[in-house]
């Protein structure tokens, strides 16, 4: 698969995730607080693939702004590991308040980025 590619798949997988994030954390509110544990789990998996997302678009040398958008993602992820932990073992509430709306943007974010990488065309070179 070429890198364009992997990289578009890779941000739709990030998208899939943070949705079950929030679906996650809902579950662990309204009833099972045992799946924060799983939530902890996947959030490593988002900072992962985030920062997969970092060297395939300079792989794909994709340009500035999605390459740009691909570090804040990554630094979006790894604050919001630091706030999720920070909020939950310190009961810091304002971390655990930020890390709500956080989550929102990074998933706008993510979608965006998703969008972008899907739907441009790919350089006339690799047309032919
Ligand atoms: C809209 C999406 C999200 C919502 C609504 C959400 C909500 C929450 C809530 C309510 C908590 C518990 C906080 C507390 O009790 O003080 C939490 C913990 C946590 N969240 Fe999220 N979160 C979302 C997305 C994410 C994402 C994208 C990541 C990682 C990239 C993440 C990583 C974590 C971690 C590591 C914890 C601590 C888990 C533990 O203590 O075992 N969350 N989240």
């Amino acid at each position: 698969m070429q890198p364009r590619r992997l990289l578009a798949v890779t941000l739709w997988i990030v998208v899939a995730a943070i949705l079950l994030q929030a679906w996650l954390a809902g579950s662990g509110l309204f009833g099972t607080p045992e799946l924060f544990e799983l939530h902890g789990w996947i959030g490593s998996g988002v900072l992962l693939l985030s920062a997969l997302a970092v060297v395939l678009s300079f792989v794909a040398r994709e340009g500035a702004l999605v390459t740009f958008g691909t570090v804040i993602l990554a630094a979006g992820a790894m604050s919001q590991i630091g706030m999720g932990y920070a909020g939950r073992r310190t009961g810091l509430t304002a971390l655990s308040a930020l890390h709500v709306p956080l989550g929102v943007a990074l998933l706008g974010l993510a979608v965006a980025l998703a969008v972008l990488t899907t739907i441009r065309r790919a350089p006339a070179t690799e047309d032919r």
